[in-house]
């Protein structure tokens, strides 16, 4: 089973061994096309919710410090279960068919990736951010393995997404939801971009329940998690402590279940991954005149 599941979940590995010319050229295509398709207005700033700084200006700066080494550390530090739970994401909401997926706080594109895979090419999805450092390391990743317009990465925020309607056959945010300064609004954008009938998919941190596992997860997420990750990441933006932060502070299980609901979504099924340290909601947008 597991032998099966990280051979699975490889696919995802991509090279680090990045040329900086290699770098430059696509930044400056991505810049190009992203540049197209931007059509955030900056001043629509908001922070919400009270406690952890979750303004657009500062969530943004931060992850663009921490981009060059977020795959990294992201793999490092989960001890490379990330894929795994991105993986079994795919597999517990596959997409079916041509209608396209949308992969909101993309950053550098590994759910979006999984996804194409698993559409096999044929699903054509795209994936937003609104951080372009963390969309360049997307797009060279995406170039590798895909056309650009059957895996395009847009510029974006997922408060305001410049998306129609009903147009997407699954919606999904892997550890993104958490950082929008307003989790409503960002699921009521989850909603309407939707088809009737899709899905709307959320993996997101939690906090395991079972002892004494918690204690001790609690005490690596806290303490030495931090630690490691600002010392890796070398950014100024304290990254590796607003992780824990707003993980503490963000809605799971039944309190993010309900959320759901009240954007209009029916059916959600929740699912812990690896004794709660992830959680998987799925909700269904529900048809039309159903
Ligand atoms: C922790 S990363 C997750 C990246 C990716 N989904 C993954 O699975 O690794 C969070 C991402 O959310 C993005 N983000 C946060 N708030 C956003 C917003 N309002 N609109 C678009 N992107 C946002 C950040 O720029 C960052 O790339």
């Amino acid at each position: 089973m597991f032998g099966k599941v990280f051979r699975e979940a490889r696919k995802t590995t991509l090279s680090t061994a990045e040329s900086v010319e290699l770098a430059l050229v696509v930044g400056r295509v991505a810049r190009k096309i992203l540049g197209s398709m931007a059509t955030v207005d900056d001043k629509t700033q908001v922070t919400v919710q009270a406690g952890v700084d979750k303004s657009q200006p500062r969530v943004r700066k931060m992850f663009a410090q921490i981009a060059p080494r977020y795959d990294l550390l992201n793999h490092l530090l989960s001890l490379n279960i990330d894929r795994y739970w991105r993986w079994r994401t795919v597999r517990r909401v596959p997409p079916q068919g041509t209608t396209p997926v949308l992969d909101l706080c993309t950053g550098t594109g590994d759910l979006a990736l999984a996804y194409y895979r698993a559409g096999d090419g044929k699903t054509p999805v795209v994936g937003a951010d609104f951080c372009h450092e963390m969309l360049v390391i997307g797009q060279q990743k995406a170039r590798r393995v895909a056309p650009v317009e059957r895996l395009t990465l847009i510029e974006a925020d997922s408060m305001q997404l410049p998306l129609a309607d009903d147009a997407y056959q699954i919606v999904c945010v892997a550890f993104g939801l958490r950082n929008v300064a307003d989790t409503d609004r960002g699921l009521q954008e989850m909603t309407r971009v939707c088809q009737p009938g899709g899905k709307v998919v959320v993996l997101e941190f939690s906090q395991p329940r079972w002892q004494p596992f918690a204690s001790i997860y609690r005490w690596y997420f806290r303490h030495v998690l931090p630690r490691i990750g600002q010392w890796l990441a070398r950014n100024q933006s304290d990254a590796y402590h607003y992780l824990p932060q707003s993980v503490g502070e963000f809605p799971s299980g039944e309190a993010l279940a309900e959320r759901m609901r009240a954007c209009g979504l029916t059916s959600i099924a929740i699912q812990p991954f690896t004794l709660g340290v992830a959680t998987l909601y799925v909700g269904t947008k529900p048809a039309q005149g159903g």
